[in-house]
């Protein structure tokens, strides 16, 4: 956090909103193309690279490349890693794995950032229900953006959402508000209390990303410094959403257009 911004939650105005709402629709594009590569066989430095060409073909720039020394533009996580997994020429994709996609561009200014992970081919029940309950959370979250709600009242959200289907929340990564930042106020734990922490409004806009373990919720990070990933080796699952808090409710920016029914297929 800068001292220029302060704890302040900045509070977009309409002209900043709408380039608030062409990066995250550049996020989403992205994704989409992503998702449709993903398949055994690819590697996840192959999908690195059409993520940042896909960033810069729409005049975007990949906005974690670079970013406190990250190597990347996007974050590849496979099974066990939660996130920050490096993409890499000698990870390759398999069938039963799954991968977490997590992907920020910022275009005129305004940043935009989603994650999504994705089944390869298919994978185990507990698999899918994993990728199922993490999206939930999301959702679950997302429905809590609304003007006088509390940032408690999202994660408190997730954490019921998650827990009461038997998994576990990671505590060591939050959400956050975005803007002409990648990372601005507030921190949005995957946890908390109803009621309690800043009051929103509309015209704020955050990322929202519930990261959910099938097992325990400890992580650690890997040699590499970023790769984070599971102390008991089970799988984890990540989503992600920049959403715009208005005066009717949750806006969800990083919906792919074509998507009608509030949520990643
Ligand atoms: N969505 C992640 C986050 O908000 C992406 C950051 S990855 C980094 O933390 F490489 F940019 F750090
Ligand atoms: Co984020």
């Amino acid at each position: 956090m800068d001292s220029r911004s302060g704890d302040r939650i900045s509070l977009k105005t309409p002209d900043e909103v709408a380039r608030l709402r062409a990066a995250c629709r550049v996020v989403a594009e992205v994704l989409a193309e992503l998702q449709a590569a993903v398949s055994p066989g690819i590697t996840t430095l192959e999908l690195d690279r059409l993520a940042e060409a896909g960033a810069r073909r729409r005049r975007a720039e990949p906005a974690f490349l670079g970013y406190h020394g990250y190597p990347a533009s996007l974050c590849a996580s496979v099974n066990e890693e939660v996130v920050h997994g490096i993409p890499s020429a000698s990870r390759v994709l398999r069938e039963g794995d799954i991968i977490g996609l997590d992907f920020g561009v910022v275009l005129d200014g305004f940043y935009g950032d989603a994650a999504i992970t994705l089944p390869v081919g298919a994978v185990s029940d507990e698999a899918r229900r994993l990728l199922e309950v993490t999206r939930g959370a999301l959702e679950a979250a997302v429905s809590e953006a609304c003007p006088d709600r509390r940032v408690g009242d999202l994660g408190a959200a997730v954490q019921r959402h998650v827990e009461s289907s038997g998994f576990a929340v990671v505590r060591d990564f939050v959400g956050h508000g975005i803007g002409r930042r990648l990372h601005e106020p507030p921190q949005i734990p995957n946890f908390g209390t109803p009621g309690t922490g800043p009051r929103l409004r509309a015209g704020m806009a955050l990322a929202i990303e519930p990261m959910v373990n099938l097992g325990r919720c400890e992580v650690d990070t890997r040699e590499d410094g970023w790769t984070a990933y599971t102390v008991d080796g089970r799988l984890s699952a990540h989503f992600e959403h920049t959403v715009l808090v208005t005066e009717n409710g949750p806006e969800i920016l990083t919906l792919h257009p074509s998507a009608r029914d509030g949520a990643w297929g």
